[in-house]
């Protein structure tokens, strides 16, 4: 019989797997994230990752659109794309109930989305990302209100303002700069993208000379030149109100998406080994109108997971493992077995996370095992406990053992875990 080939035991390339500890650290990320969202009164929602093709041509960006994007015909013959990112869903599904929804709308989801890129650090190909809008709301308020959100979920967990800081422009800056050098309408959007490539562009001067001749000197100076605005001061001050004061004005944030109108903005991580752009977003005050409804004025943010792990790691931020399980429950011999089982039903009744372990190994193993898997205490059925009734539960981190009744065990847990 011909051998078989082994399957390989790596992911699709650009995607992860999150083993328990990774999983661990991605759901402290999201808890942070979705209480943050919901201290200022946001609500979540939902949508498949499938939407049809036609929902982001023109109005996302062509290089999304045409190069990153993972498309297929599916068997009925429409052309379907994996989501590369949420705002176009976001849209869509409050055009579809403007008349019904309250507004402002307040929503926020974590969706994972799509971008077939060459994966690097801080780019994949799926990842996570906390989404967070308010629709309905054109004034500088909402504005600050997103950013203070996304400042929030970084102090949520634990960083410094020093940490990070807010670089904030406004695409009518952008849009009035284009007006007194000249550029085309019909350049804007491919010269904003070539804006937002520059960091990582080597030949970003000759590139942008291509397309606009000899207003690329004249482009590159005014944007130098222009500091701030009025209204990106008047958000500052309402920023600082709100206590946050690591925002700067940085013309050179353009953002990619071709839907931003107003305001946009850039966090950056501000450590020396890190320095890059950790999330963003900016206003769009005409994507709605888009599906032929009126025009509601709107403005969020995106936060992936993958630049704030590589945040938190590099300002030791992570959080240490625990597993959710509090207790292992071994068994010294398999006449105990039922006993046991009978025990971790009793506790879960009040709220202990058990695993039994049925392993049949010496018990000095079965131990061995729980240190390991980080689980806090032990306790270990026999005879002895089957008769008496009463179990010595040993803190593994301490070494110390207390015997106690079924009944005092929850309690001894809930306490020494505090
Ligand atoms: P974006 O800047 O394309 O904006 O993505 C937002 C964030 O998602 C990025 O700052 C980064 O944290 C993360 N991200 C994007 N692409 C990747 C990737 N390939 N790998 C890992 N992380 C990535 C948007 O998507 C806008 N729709 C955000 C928005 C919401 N604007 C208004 N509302």
């Amino acid at each position: 019989m011909a051998k078989r080939e082994k399957l390989s035991m790596e992911p699709y390339k650009g995607v992860r797997d999150f083993y328990p500890e990774d999983q661990f650290i991605q759901r402290y990320l999201f808890e942070h994230m979705e209480r943050v969202c919901e201290l200022f009164g946001y609500e979540e929602y939902a949508a498949s990752v499938l939407e049809p093709s036609e929902l982001y041509r023109s109005k996302t960006s062509e290089e999304i659109v045409n190069e990153q994007t993972y498309t297929f015909t599916d068997r009925g013959d429409r052309e379907v794309t994996l989501r590369p990112e949420m705002t176009p869903t976001l849209a869509r599904m409050v055009a579809a109930r403007a008349r019904e929804i309250p507004f402002p709308a307040r929503w926020y989801t974590i969706a994972n989305v799509f971008r077939y890129e060459r994966p690097q650090k801080g780019r994949l190909r799926e990842h996570w990302q906390l989404n967070a809008d308010i629709v309905g709301s054109p004034g500088v308020e909402a504005d600050a209100e997103v950013i203070a959100m996304a400042h929030g979920i970084l102090r949520s967990m634990s960083a410094e303002e020093r940490d990070f800081e807010i670089r904030v422009s406004d695409r009518r800056i952008l849009d009035a700069i284009y007006d007194s050098v000249g550029i085309e309408a019909g350049q804007r959007a491919a010269v904003t993208h070539i804006l937002d490539r520059r960091a990582k562009m080597d030949d970003f001067e000759k590139e942008l000379g291509e397309l606009v001749d000899s207003s690329a000197q004249k482009l590159i100076e005014e944007l130098e030149r222009t500091t701030s605005s009025a209204y990106l001061e008047d958000l500052r001050v309402k920023l600082g109100h709100m206590g946050i004061n690591n925002m700067i004005v940085d013309t050179k944030i353009t953002r990619g998406f071709d839907y931003y109108t107003g305001m946009v903005f850039e966090v950056f991580d501000t450590d020396e080994n890190n320095r890059r752009s950790l999330f963003g977003g900016g206003r769009y005050d005409n994507l709605l109108a888009s599906f032929g409804g009126g025009s509601i004025p709107a403005v969020g943010f995106g936060m992936g997971d993958v630049t704030a792990r590589d945040f938190l790691e590099a300002h030791n931020l992570l959080p240490v493992y625990a597993p959710a399980t509090e207790l292992m429950i071994a068994i010294v011999e398999t006449d105990a077995t039922a006993h046991a089982v009978q025990l971790a039903q009793s506790l879960r009744r009040e709220d202990v996370t058990i695993a039994v372990n049925f392993s049949g190994k010496r018990i000095g193993d079965q131990i061995k095992q729980a240190d390991k898997m980080r689980i806090p205490f032990v306790i270990a059925v026999g005879a002895k406990e089957r008769e008496s009734g009463r179990y010595a539960v040993k803190n593994l981190a301490t070494g110390n053992e207390i015997t106690l009744p079924a009944d005092r065990i929850a309690e001894h847990l809930f306490s020494s875990l505090g």
